[in-house]
């Protein structure tokens, strides 16, 4: 009796033991929907309370990006040329609101995406026509050294020549119509993406002259894919919240 017993008990302890698991993994498996699904609900750009909630979406978006973003961004976010820095609280984009960063990601910039950021594109200076889509004449290149001795005193690095900052000037806010874009004051204009000529973050080399010409003579778009239909609505919005804690932690104290 005994001997028939003990096979059919070690049988049923089995059939517990996995009848058990299954529940612990599906109470896993809705615990985790239920957080995604709170995340998803949430408006992007409200602080999230739950910390643990955060640390979870920002780890799972750092996955994301490494897999999708690392390499044109950098492991790190840094960036290089031609790809922006998103460590260094300085947008291109809009002022870097998790919502906003969401939409960068999902559509794209100049990604032939009608949702994408598309507004502008910096005008090739030195061909015959400057842009496609407004009337605007090309400059020479010594109209171009004007404006860059113009931009460099205006940044505060020492220029000698007075004639050329004066009719750089009158370019700049004149016939080359680079105010409509970069803004009166050349500080940028985060509505269409259009730079600040003169902080020190440069998009495109080291800000020195040679390569600034070349911006200005040759134009410039920049492209990012859009990646609406290559990752999830969750995905989308972890890695914002990543990308947006890479700007948030505080600058480290030697
Ligand atoms: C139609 C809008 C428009 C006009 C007009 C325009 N720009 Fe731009 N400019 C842009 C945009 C947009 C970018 C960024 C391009 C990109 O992201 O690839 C840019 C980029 C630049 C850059 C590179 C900045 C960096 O960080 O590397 C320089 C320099 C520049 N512009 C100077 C000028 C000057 C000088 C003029 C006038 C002669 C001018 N721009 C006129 C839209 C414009
Ligand atoms: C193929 C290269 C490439 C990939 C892949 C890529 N990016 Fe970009 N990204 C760019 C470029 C280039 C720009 C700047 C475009 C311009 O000149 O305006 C940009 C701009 C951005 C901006 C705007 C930054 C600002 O200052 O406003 C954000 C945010 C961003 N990328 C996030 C991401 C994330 C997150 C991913 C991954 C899901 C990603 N990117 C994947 C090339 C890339």
């Amino acid at each position: 009796m005994a001997a028939n017993l003990a096979p059919r008990a070690g049988w049923r302890a089995w059939m517990l033991g996995g009848v058990g698991l299954l529940a612990v993994l599906l109470a896993l498996y809705v615990v985790a929907a239920r957080r995604d699904a709170q995340l998803l609900r949430a408006d992007p750009d409200a602080p999230i309370a739950d910390a643990g909630l955060k640390r979870a979406a920002v780890a799972a978006g750092r996955g994301v990006f490494a897999a999708n973003c690392a390499s044109c961004h950098g492991a790190d976010g840094r960036g290089g040329r031609g790809v922006p820095n998103l460590t260094d609280h300085d947008w291109l984009y809009g002022t870097g609101a998790v919502g906003e960063i969401e939409q960068t990601v999902a559509y794209g910039i100049r990604s032939h995406d009608p949702k994408g950021w598309n507004l502008a594109v910096m005008p090739a200076y030195g061909t015959i026509k400057p842009s496609p889509a407004h009337q605007i004449d090309p400059l020479s290149p010594g109209d171009i050294a004007d404006v860059i001795a113009f931009l460099d005193r205006a940044r505060g690095q020492p220029v000698s020549d007075d004639g050329a900052v004066q009719r750089g000037q009158a370019i700049y806010a004149g016939r080359g119509g680079c105010y409509d874009c970069h803004g009166g004051d050349a500080r940028g204009d985060p509505a269409i993406g259009a730079p600040n000529l003169l902080d020190h973050v440069w998009l495109y080399g080291d800000g020195g002259d040679a390569s600034v010409f070349q911006s200005i003579a040759l134009g410039r778009r920049g492209v990012m894919p859009g990646f609406l239909g290559r990752l999830s609505a969750l995905k989308l919005r972890q890695v914002a919240l990543y990308v947006r804690s890479l700007s948030e932690t505080p600058k480290e104290t030697p």
